[in-house]
């Protein structure tokens, strides 16, 4: 039963972020509505909390996927972690990343027509981030059925890998030095 309060708790958190996302949605649009011409700090702002909330997870859930690799099978350890890392990549990376997207894509467009050496590599650090995002994503997939065959220093190499491109991508927004 242990095992169906957790499914049940899980599909209740998931309903409350969906409810959030629609929420969030709703607000941004009627701020853009009321004023459109001064939505660009909005946006702004926005995104950067939606980076933060990103950044966040993806420097954590490697964190939690080291101790993962060292804890024993079908132990309470691991089924702890589980659920740890199912929510997190579910309540907040996932809907962390569409927003800083939907709005980092806006900000390109509004402010800048899509132009600038900067912006172009910015992406590219971006959708690199995304990869390791998806690789993460992956992860978790397997440590929840008790796949995962890699060892802690692997998950511990990986962790440093969203450090590095949150530096690279964030010395080309505010430096833009091309
Ligand atoms: C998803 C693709 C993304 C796009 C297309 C994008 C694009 C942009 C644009 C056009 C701006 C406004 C720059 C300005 O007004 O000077 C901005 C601001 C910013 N972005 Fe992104 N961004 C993306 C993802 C990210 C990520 C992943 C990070 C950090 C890891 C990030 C960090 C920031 C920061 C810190 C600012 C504020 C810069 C400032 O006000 O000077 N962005 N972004």
């Amino acid at each position: 039963m242990a095992g169906t309060d957790n499914t049940d708790s899980g599909a209740i958190a998931m309903r409350r972020v969906a409810i959030s996302i629609v929420i969030f949605f709703v607000l941004a649009g009627l701020l853009f509505l009321l004023g459109p011409d001064d939505f660009y700090p909005w946006a702004k702002a926005i995104h950067v909390i939606a980076v933060i909330s990103w950044m966040a997870g993806m420097l954590y859930l490697p964190r939690l996927l080291v101790y993962h690799a060292d804890a024993e099978r079908g132990s309470v350890q691991s089924e702890t972690f589980k659920v740890m890392e199912r929510r997190l990549l579910r309540s907040i990376i996932n809907p962390a990343m569409v927003i800083t997207w939907v709005f980092g894509l806006w900000l390109a467009w509004k402010g800048f027509g899509f132009q600038g050496g900067w912006l172009h590599a910015k992406i590219a650090a971006v959708l690199c981030l995304s990869a390791v995002h998806g690789y993460l994503a992956g992860a978790v997939r397997k440590f929840s059925e008790d796949r995962n065959e890699k060892a802690a220093r692997h998950w511990r190499i990986v962790n440093e890998i969203p450090t590095l491109l949150m530096i690279v991508i964030v010395v080309l927004v505010i430096v833009k030095p091309f």
